[in-house]
């Protein structure tokens, strides 16, 4: 058995982690916003002005601080005009990117809005830079945040809403290197920057603009659009035109044709995922790197607006609504990224799953009124109390715990931790299928008081969560948590998650 320690050092702070890493993502894609966020005022499910209510609950209890929508590759074919007014008088159009089915524009601005309103979540809208206008996205910006009067001030009041809106994160397009343009990294940053110009800051509402950036380890694209789009130092106003700058990485571990089936899958495969999870730290890093030559004061953030498993999809489903079943290999993927996302606090400001209802990595997965919650949707509630905290970085020395993986070497331990509000929060992930770890928390500079545990896992990796088997995969508490004399002593079980809280003295 793998025997491991973890050093951390409680007096030594590191960067805040924004509470923005634990952000979702909604799309009008399958069953996430239709079926899914949005059931209709005269739906059976109870509901808020059309809006699911057990998902607003359920999401609530994870503190979600922001929801991007409305896509994704949707975002580039979405005209928001069509999304405003008499729902029955709304045009229709057909999302051609997913699943080529009619879209009827009932779920629109106010309906996001609203939703937002109901999570308590802050909106990041998306706006469409592949098939829109300068005009009508600048108008958007008016429609939503201007106070006073003005011609989109006007629109929005005539249509039920007097107070502008506060919307801070906007999207300026969305891969624009792919769906959202196909365009070569130069031309996406002039875009870019002439699409920011336009989409002021109405009074005090202030936008952190988010530039869609790369795909992966595409470094050269994040290269050219810091290049393009910064103005560090220039005695151009504004000086800059980005606040933040994002990238894409879905753990994907088998060629794109066949990714393989989400609960199906032997140790091989499920070693393939981690391997795959685990390189986002890479990609942070790389990312990162080229930020610091253009923005050494790492004024812009770089912001992972979209990451998460990407399987086949459940078999008998539309293949364009990505329909996928969340397991215990989900739920590991999620807490290995966010130890990583914690170490990069400093740059990484915002992370969004994909997507937060019944698409790709879901926190929540509906079938008719019946909800479930995944394994995944466990890590973002067990690791909640990071949100904002002062992250403290890890030291691990876990030489035994590796699995050849291929031609790579897999740490089977990942590690964060963080304090906030007097409380020490330390998150530990096991990633071997087959053996438990023994682990010493070497606690040094502060001392604490008595510690309380939770652990997911289950039997089998891909065991997950049914409205049959609800709880298959749910936290528990963890009570074999020993007291040494250099801190706190405990054995992991194989495949699981496991946070620790205990009050700082
Ligand atoms: O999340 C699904 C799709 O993945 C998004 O629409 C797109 O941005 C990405 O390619």
């Amino acid at each position: 058995m793998p025997n491991a320690t973890a050093v951390i050092n409680l007096d030594i702070e590191g960067p805040t982690i924004s509470r923005h890493l634990y952000g979702h993502f909604a799309e009008h894609l399958g069953r996430c916003i239709y079926d899914g966020f949005w059931v209709g005022e005269d739906s059976p499910v109870p509901n808020e002005g059309g809006i699911r209510l057990d998902i607003v609950q359920a999401l609530r209890a994870l503190d979600i601080p922001n929801l991007r929508w409305p896509g994704g590759c949707f975002a580039d074919e979405y005209h928001w005009k069509d999304g405003i007014g008499p729902r029955d008088e709304r045009p229709r159009m057909v999302n051609t990117h997913w699943g080529n089915v009619e879209e009827n524009n009932h779920f629109g601005t106010h309906e996001f809005m609203a939703l937002c309103e109901l999570l308590g979540a802050e909106p990041y809208i998306s706006g469409n830079v592949g098939s829109g206008t300068v005009q009508e996205m600048s108008e958007w910006v008016e429609y939503l945040t201007r106070d006073g009067d003005s011609p989109m001030v006007r629109l929005r009041k005539a249509n039920g809403r007097e107070e502008p809106w506060r919307v801070k994160y906007w999207g300026i397009g969305n891969e624009t290197w792919g769906c959202g343009g196909n365009m070569r990294a130069e031309y996406a940053a002039d875009l870019s920057r002439q699409y920011a110009t336009y989409c002021r800051d109405h009074g005090d509402n202030k936008l952190y603009r988010i530039a869609s950036g790369a795909s992966d380890d595409d470094y050269k694209w994040t290269e050219t659009l810091m290049r393009q789009i910064s103005c560090f130092g220039c005695e151009a106003t504004p000086k800059n035109y980005f606040q933040g700058l994002s990238f894409h990485y879905y753990t994907i571990p088998g060629p794109w044709e066949s990714k393989g089936n989400s609960i199906v899958f032997d140790t091989e495969d499920y070693y393939r995922t981690m391997v795959q999870a685990r390189r986002v730290d890479r990609l942070i890093a790389g990312h990162s790197a080229v930020m610091d030559v253009y923005d050494p004061g790492r004024t812009v953030g770089l912001v992972l607006d979209e990451w998460g498993t990407w399987w086949d999809v459940e078999p008998g489903t539309n293949p364009g609504f990505l329909f996928q079943q969340n397991s215990l290999r989900d739920a590991l993927v999620a807490s290995t990224h966010f130890d990583i996302f914690h170490k990069h606090a400093a740059r990484l400001h915002m992370a969004n799953i994909a997507q937060t209802v019944n698409v790709l990595q879901a926190m929540i997965l509906t079938d008719g009124d019946s909800l479930v919650l995944t394994p995944s949707y466990h890590v973002f509630e067990m690791n909640k109390g990071h949100q904002d905290a002062t992250s403290l970085a890890v030291h691990l020395r876990a030489d035994d715990a590796r699995r050849t993986v291929g031609d790579t070497e897999l740490d089977t331990l990942s590690a964060s931790a963080s304090a906030k509000d007097g409380r020490l929060l330390v998150s530990l992930s096991n990633l071997d299928a087959e053996e438990p770890a023994e682990i010493t928390l070497d606690l040094r500079g502060r001392s604490i008081g008595t510690a309380s545990a939770r652990v997911l896992t289950a039997d089998r990796l891909q065991d997950h969560n049914t409205p049959q088997t609800p709880a298959a995969v749910a936290p528990r508490a963890f009570d074999d948590v020993k007291v040494t004399d250099r801190g706190l002593a405990l054995t992991l079980p194989p495949h699981s998650f496991l946070t620790l809280s205990a009050p700082l003295l």
